[in-house]
């Protein structure tokens, strides 16, 4: 079974997608880990296409992310890794080789899977998707937070990205017809993944 989790940065994807994927004992992706992982090491490569190295990218996700046997998880998080990511998620031979690794993944076992295009594009047939957002200060303030900035500036960098991640050609960021929107402004986000893994148990009880 995949719960796909799309949403904008900041609107607690990572949180809620782990805390349900704990809760219910499934598998967590993080997608976008994946965009940073391949941004990342093409920093430095011009030798290569972004593509190639994604398409190479020895990646391992979990608590820990190793891109070929190195932790980079903290190095994952910084801003410039951020707005790398935000841009090479616009080239569609990037997306296919990511899209490529994430469909592979999500063929077996049980995953809550978050990112933009999961219910679109990685697992249009996922038996649950939701479309997770925030208002856009909430969402600045979260992160913020969590890299120890100014929120005034974050707030300025998201609504560029937000801009980037969702008028790109190839698979914008766009909630799938038949997800259900969730806003989880002002909202625990305890209460956010009982939520949906009450969600969860009612889809797996129709099956
Ligand atoms: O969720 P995140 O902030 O870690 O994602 C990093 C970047 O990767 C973000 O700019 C959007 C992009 N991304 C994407 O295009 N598709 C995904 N499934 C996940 C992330």
């Amino acid at each position: 079974m995949v719960i796909a989790i799309d949403g904008p940065a900041g609107a607690g994807k990572s949180t809620v997608a782990r805390g349900v994927a704990e809760r219910l004992g499934f598998t967590y992706l993080d997608s976008g880990a994946m965009y940073r992982a391949a941004a990342l090491a093409a920093m430095g490569r011009g030798d290569r296409s972004v593509a190639e190295v994604a398409d190479e990218l020895d990646i391992q996700l979990g608590e820990r992310v190793l891109v070929n046997g190195t932790d980079v998880t903290a190095a994952l998080r910084s801003p410039t890794v951020s707005e790398a990511a935000s841009k090479i998620a616009t080239d569609q031979a990037v997306r296919q080789a990511l899209v490529r690794k994430q469909k592979a993944l999500l063929e077996n076992g049980d995953w809550v899977a978050e990112g933009r295009d999961i219910g679109t594009v990685v697992k249009p047939d996922a038996e649950l998707k939701i479309f997770l957002t925030a208002s856009p200060e909430e969402r600045a303030r979260r992160r913020a937070a969590e890299l120890g900035s100014d929120w005034r500036t974050v707030l300025k960098d998201q609504a560029i990205r937000d801009q980037t991640d969702s008028e790109r050609e190839h698979s914008p960021l766009r909630a799938a017809p038949d997800s259900i929107e969730l806003d989880s402004t002002g909202r625990p986000a305890e209460d956010v993944i009982t939520q949906i893994v009450s969600l969860v148990r009612k889809v797996a009880n129709a099956r």
